[in-house]
C-alpha cells in the first residue's frame, strides 16, 4: 500500500516522525513537505534530529496570505497526487498544509486520512479551527487522539469514520525524553533546572494587536524568574513592527529550539507560559504546570486535571497566574501510553 504524508509546519514535523518510523515495514510511505516553514530552525532541525526520511517532494511554497499560500500549495499537491496516485493521502493536524492537501485528494477521488481529527476550539477566529473543521468533513478516515475528539467527531455525524488511536505527539516526546535523559544533556543557555520558565507566543490574536502584545510582554517581563522566550518569526518580526523590545525584565529571548532540546528546556522548567498547542500537552506530559494566552483550548484534559491553567481577556493576572502553586500530582494517561503510530498504521492498512 502507497501511503503519501502531507506535511508543512513545525508542529507536523513531529508528528510525521513516529510515523515515518512506524510505516517502515508495513507500508510504501512517501512525504511531501509543501514548504509552508522553510528556516532550518523551524523545518531542516526537525528532519535531522528526529531521523525523519529527506521529504521525496518540497513545494517550497513559503509564506503568504491565506488564499495565496493554500492556493499555491493546492496547485502544487495537485500535480504530485497526479504523480503518485497513492492509496491514502494523510494529512496532519490544523495548518493551511493540512486544508490544502485535504482539498486536492477528495477533488481527485484520493482516500483521504486525518491525524489529530476531531479537535475543537470552538473558536472561529482561529485559522486553525476553520482548517480542522473542514479537513473532518473532507476526510474518509479519522485518526483522533483522545476520547474527547471522538465526541466532537459523533456529534458533527462523522463517528463512522472515526477511529481512536491515542496521540502520536505523546509518542515522539517520551522516546525524545529518554535520549535526552540518556545524553545527560545540560539545561540550554545556561539556566538553573527549576528556576526558570519557557515561553512562546505566535498566535495572530496575540501577536497581531500592538496594545495586547505588549501587556503579554509586560507581564512575562514582571516574573520572579528569568523567561526564556523562545521566539518564532511571526513574533519577531511583529514585535519589531510594532516597536516593541522583547528583551526587557526578566526576558532572555533566543530562537526556536530543536525539538530534543525543546523538551529538555520544558523539563527542567518551573513552567511554561505559551499560547502553541502542542506546548500545552508537552508540559503537561512532562508535568510542568503550563499557562496558556488564549480563551480555550483544544486539550481540554491538560486544564481539567489542573495542569493548564487559561489566561486571555484578563491579562492582568496573568504574571499571578504562571507563579501559581505547582498541582496536585497525577497519574492520568489522556493521551495514551506513546504507542499511537503503529495503530495509525494498522488502521491506515485495514
Ligand atoms: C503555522 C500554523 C499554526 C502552527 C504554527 C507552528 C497555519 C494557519 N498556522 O502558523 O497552526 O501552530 O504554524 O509554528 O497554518 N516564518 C518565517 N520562517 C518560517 C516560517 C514562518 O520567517 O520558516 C514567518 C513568516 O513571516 C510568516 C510567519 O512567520 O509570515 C507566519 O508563518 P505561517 O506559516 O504563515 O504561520 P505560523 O504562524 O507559523
Amino acid at each position: 500500500m502507497r501511503i503519501l504524508s502531507v506535511v508543512g509546519a513545525r508542529p507536523q514535523f513531529v508528528k510525521l516522525a513516529p510515523i515515518a518510523a512506524a510505516m517502515k515495514g508495513r507500508a510504501d510511505h512517501l512525504i511531501v513537505h509543501t514548504g509552508q516553514h522553510y528556516d532550518a530552525l523551524m523545518s531542516d532541525v526537525f528532519f535531522s534530529d528526529l531521523g525523519i526520511p529527506e521529504p521525496d517532494f518540497n513545494l517550497g511554497v513559503g509564506s503568504g496570505k491565506h488564499g495565496q499560500q493554500t492556493g499555491a500549495m493546492l496547485t502544487g499537491l495537485e500535480e504530485i497526487f497526479e504523480q503518485v496516485r497513492p492509496d491514502w493521502v494523510l494529512v496532519y493536524g490544523d495548518t493551511n498544509s493540512t486544508l490544502a492537501a485535504a482539498v486536492a485528494a477528495v477533488k481527485m477521488h484520493i482516500p483521504l486520512a486525518h491525524l489529530e481529527a476531531g479537535l475543537r476550539s470552538f473558536n472561529r477566529r482561529m485559522p486553525e479551527e476553520h482548517n480542522r473543521v473542514l479537513t473532518d468533513h473532507a476526510s474518509d478516515l479519522l485518526l483522533a487522539p483522545t476520547k474527547v475528539a471522538v465526541d466532537h467527531l459523533s456529534r458533527e455525524g462523522l463517528a463512522e469514520r472515526t477511529v481512536l488511536v491515542g496521540d502520536v505527539m505523546t509518542d515522539v516526546l517520551f522516546r525524545t525524553r529518554a535520549a535526552v535523559e540518556a545524553r545527560g544533556e545540560a539545561v540550554p543557555f545556561g539556566m538553573s533546572p527549576g528556576n526558570y520558565y519557557v515561553s512562546t507566543i505566535h498566535r495572530p490574536d496575540n501577536t497581531d494587536d500592538p496594545d495586547r502584545l505588549k501587556l503579554i510582554i509586560e507581564s512575562l517581563a514582571a516574573l520572579d524568574k528569568p523567561v526564556l522566550l523562545l521566539a518564532h518569526p511571526r513574533l519577531v518580526g511583529l514585535a519589531e513592527r510594532h516597536g516593541l523590545e522583547l528583551e526587557t525584565g526578566s526576558i532572555r529571548v533566543a530562537s526556536p529550539l530543536a525539538y530534543p532540546q525543546l523538551v529538555n528546556a520544558v523539563s527542567h522548567s518551573a513552567g511554561v507560559v505559551t499560547d502553541s498547542g502542542g506546548l500545552q500537552k508537552e508540559a503537561f506530559l512532562l508535568r510542568v504546570p503550563c499557562t496558556t494566552i488564549r480563551p480555550e483550548t483544544e486539550w481540554v484534559e491538560t486544564v481539567d486535571l489542573g495542569w493548564n491553567v487559561l489566561v486571555s481577556e484578563d491579562l492582568a493576572s496573568l504574571t499571578s497566574v504562571v507563579q501559581r502553586p505547582a498541582p496536585q500530582p497525577t497519574d492520568a494517561a489522556p493521551y495514551g501510553e506513546g504507542a499511537a503510530a503503529q495503530q495509525v498504521v494498522s488502521a491506515l492498512l485495514r
